[in-house]
């Protein structure tokens, strides 16, 4: 039986149109699973848009329609930046779907049947643009400023119920310590512990009066459920958990073995790595695997924000530069678990030099030979003829290894790292068996044979490893390597020598070398657009 693998990536706000920051996580997200999907795993992959809360219905007001309107238009927007960037979810889950809203009532029934939630009244500090309330002791400064976003925050009382959190804290650092990797990186855990839970952790306020624009609460007329609530929840609504048809969520959810793995980043570890894990122990329901904290991809003047000014927007990116190269640059470019910066210079220059010279040329100047030295026929491998062919050979099953286990581990970067020291490997490889001094010797044929296939099947590996990144390209490679189509997978691709017989076909270059001076005037244009426009 295959291995279980479920993935998921916050839901967004759809409070204002996507920009490359969300594309980061949900291109992450799509990488770790087209990954886990190669490799023969029973993957689901799961996105949406997190459609309640105070400020979409603002954000409605200011422009004159419903919210529902409103966020129906901005849905639309992420749904064609996901098929932009070629994104293979599974499903995409909006809080404002019967099937999430009726599941969300369920569960806040249950909570009311087991006494996980009292009634009362709230008075905090609410920040409007975090839908979140904070205690006189962490908003910050005289101006009661939020302690995520720094926006002034409004002191609020209202008639509210609350999560009995102190029911399951015990639990909750009892399974930090039993699962140490359950938040990663692990520093986010001491911060959580240190800031959030060794203070003493206030019941977590679950409901609200003041505004309509959430999932009314069936037990409370005029409450609604509070958004972190209604959101988190979507990890098991959209399986199907309390519905009539829950086989997905069996499958996934109560299978122990499946791995579960959310997604998010650092702004949001709080409710996803103490309030979920709770609401999920009251439910009797188990916890995930991992929260996985990725870092922010800021620009030189700090994070990506419409005020600002400095958001990238996608699709023109994708259109210059094509969606594989923009896809390959978000995830091996920002060490995946840390902050990354956007500039121009940096991107035109990975894409040059990684994907134009180092693998796009590996790919260009086999084929080349191998048309030269043996009429496009790729020989058959037939073993390692000298120490050159065995140090490759082994790099290359070294390379699966890593692949696997730093995948398997998240450290995605690294993994895809690995692939491309393979490919250097090879262009070295190159230059040391200097092929071109063996075809001029007619005693060297089959050293030159061994040469061609060892390469070929180099790149079949490389480029199947690449292909949860590399996605419109590799197939590309495939039909210019010569690949048959019933080869193009996994296991064919890590048999190492399983290529050869078949004819390559010279095609255009799959990467073609970048201008430095022009793209990265053409980035910096995309960035200013919005500013220009502004002023106009
Ligand atoms: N709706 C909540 C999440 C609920 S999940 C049950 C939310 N939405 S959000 O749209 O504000 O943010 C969603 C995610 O996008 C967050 O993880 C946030 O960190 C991420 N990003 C927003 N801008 C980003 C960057 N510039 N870079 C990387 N990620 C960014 O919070």
């Amino acid at each position: 039986m295959s291995k279980k693998f479920y993935i998921t990536t916050p839901i967004y706000y759809p409070s204002a149109s996507p920009h490359l920051g969300h594309a980061y996580c949900t291109t992450m997200a799509d990488i770790i699973a087209r990954g886990k999907r190669l490799r023969g795993f029973d993957t689901y992959f799961l996105t949406g848009l997190d459609e309640h809360g105070e400020k979409i219905e603002d954000n409605a007001k200011a422009a004159g329609v419903t919210p529902q309107q409103f966020v129906d238009n901005v849905a639309t927007k992420f749904l064609s930046l996901w098929d932009t960037m070629k994104i293979s979810y599974d499903d995409f889950i909006r809080t404002t779907q019967p099937r999430h809203v009726q599941t969300v009532q369920k569960i806040f029934s249950r909570f009311v049947e087991n006494n996980d939630v009292y009634l009362s009244s709230y008075k905090g500090w609410y920040c409007v643009h975090e839908e979140s309330y904070w205690t006189d002791t962490q908003v910050v400064g005289e101006n009661h400023l939020c302690p995520e976003c720094g926006r002034p925050c409004e002191e609020k009382e209202e008639p509210a119920y609350f999560f009995r959190c102190n029911k399951y804290v015990d639990g909750l650092l009892k399974f930090y310590d039993e699962h140490p990797n359950f938040i990663t990186p692990v520093g986010r855990k001491t911060e959580m512990v240190n800031n959030f839970i060794k203070p003493g952790l206030n019941d977590l306020c679950v409901t609200r009066t003041s505004f309509d624009w959430g999932i009314p609460v069936k037990e409370a007329p005029g409450h609604v459920i509070y958004v972190w609530l209604d959101a988190l929840t979507n990890y098991i609504t959209a399986l199907g958990y309390l519905q009539d048809d829950d086989s997905r969520f069996q499958n996934y959810w109560m299978d122990p073995d499946c791995e579960i793995v959310h997604l998010i980043g650092a702004d949001i570890t709080r409710f996803h790595t103490i309030y979920w894990p709770m609401f999920l122990r009251a439910l009797g329901l188990r916890e995930p695997s991992r929260v996985f904290v990725h870092g922010l991809m800021m620009m030189k003047d700090g994070k990506m924000s419409k005020s600002k000014g400095n958001v990238i927007p996608v699709p023109p990116l994708v259109e210059r530069f094509g969606v594989d190269a923009v896809r390959y640059y978000l995830c091996r470019e920002i060490p995946f678990g840390q902050d990354g910066q956007f500039t121009p210079e940096q991107f035109v220059d990975r894409l040059n030099t990684d994907l134009a010279n180092n693998f796009g040329n590996l790919v260009n100047r086999t084929i080349s030979m191998i048309i030269k030295y043996f009429d496009g026929v790729i020989p058959a491998y037939q073993g390692e003829l000298n120490a050159l062919d065995a140090a490759l050979k082994e790099t290359a099953e070294k390379t699966i290894r890593s692949y696997e286990v730093l995948n398997d581990d998240l450290k995605v970067t690294d993994a895809y790292a690995a692939v491309m020291e393979l490919v250097n490997a090879a262009n070295k490889y190159i230059e040391d068996s200097a092929p071109w001094a063996l075809a001029k010797d007619p005693t060297k044929k089959e050293e030159l044979a061994s040469c061609m296939s060892h390469l070929a099947n180099v790149i079949f590996l490389s480029g199947t490893l690449l292909s949860p990144i590399l996605v419109t390209k590799i197939p590309e490679m495939y039909d210019q390597l010569g690949v048959p189509v019933e080869m193009r997978n996994y296991e064919a691709a890590t048999h190492f020598g399983s290529l050869g017989g078949v004819t390559v076909k010279k095609g255009n270059p799959l990467f073609p070398r970048l201008d430095v001076k022009t793209e990265v005037q053409f980035i910096v244009d995309l960035m200013n657009a919005p500013k220009e426009k502004a002023a106009a």
